[in-house]
């Protein structure tokens, strides 16, 4: 019997790329998930029925229905915030209130949606966020505010892991790398740049991001709390 039999796990963000593949991976060990989606329905519906798990809407950037959603799920025992935008381009032409809406989702919601799972959370359980290799090292122009939006995961984990550590939550930051996605294709026009960047020289999958999070929230991982994992190829060694 899986670990995961019987436990129930909430991804933030989950209807595609890296969030669908730690629902694949959770549904596969047994657990009870659900996750939140926005703007791809049809993507959701396929891998709810696909994996057993349970489709919910919710916008990430809105604050008050995510504390809200979370607290009427009931306990979670494994909290996972994937949701995220990249919003790219010269600082100086991109409009303040996308600047807004990025850190509304990047930053405000793994927060809020971390201290609302932790009101009814059991002891042991897990919050992990997904951040980016961008938190450690940004070679590139025009993406300050994602990278800060990632740097902040770290701060944000460290400090909730003091929170509630004492209840044996921990939460742990995953940062990957460039990884095949819709958000940073494998094929894309920046690929040579982004592998130029890399000790190993192509981009990651989204089920070996999924493997880091599932060990995270295991057992075996108990111990591991405010810490951030580079997932990269060594974009950020
Ligand atoms: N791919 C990379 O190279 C890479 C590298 C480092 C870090 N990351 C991080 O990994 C995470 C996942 O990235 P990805 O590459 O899988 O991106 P993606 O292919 O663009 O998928 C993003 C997922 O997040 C959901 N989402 C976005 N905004 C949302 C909102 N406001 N409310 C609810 N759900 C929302 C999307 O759902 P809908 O389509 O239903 O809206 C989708 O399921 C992000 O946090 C990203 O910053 C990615």
């Amino acid at each position: 019997m899986s670990v995961f039999e019987g436990k129930s796990v909430l991804v933030l963000g989950g209807s595609r790329g890296i969030g669908a593949a730690i629902v694949r991976r959770f549904a596969s060990e047994g657990a009870k998930v659900l996750f939140t989606y926005l703007s791809s329905p049809g993507d959701a519906e396929v891998l709810a029925a696909e994996t057993g798990s349970e489709a919910l809407r919710a916008d990430s950037g809105d604050r008050d229905t995510l504390i809200a959603l979370i607290g009427s799920l009931g306990p979670l025992d494994v909290l996972v915030v994937n949701s995220g935008i990249l919003g790219a381009g010269d600082p100086l032409d991109m409009p303040p209130n996308d600047i807004d809406r990025l850190f509304r989702i990047n930053i405000h919601a793994p927060y809020h949606a971390a201290v609302a799972a932790a009101r009814n959370m059991p002891d042991g359980g897990r919050i992990i966020f997904i951040g980016s290799a961008n938190a450690d090292r940004m070679p590139m122009s025009g993406l300050a505010a994602y990278s800060a939006s990632k740097s902040a995961l770290k701060g944000m984990s460290k400090g909730l892991a003091r929170d509630f550590g004492a209840r044996g939550i921990t939460v742990n930051v995953v940062q990957p790398g460039p990884t095949d996605t819709d958000m940073n294709p494998a094929k894309g026009p920046l690929k040579e740049v982004m592998h130029g960047f890399m000790a190993i020289r192509r981009h990651a999958t989204s089920a070996e991001i999924s493997g880091l999070v599932v060990y995270l929230a295991g057992p075996e991982a108990g111990i591991i709390t405010g810490a951030a994992y580079n997932i990269d190829g060594g974009f950020a060694a």
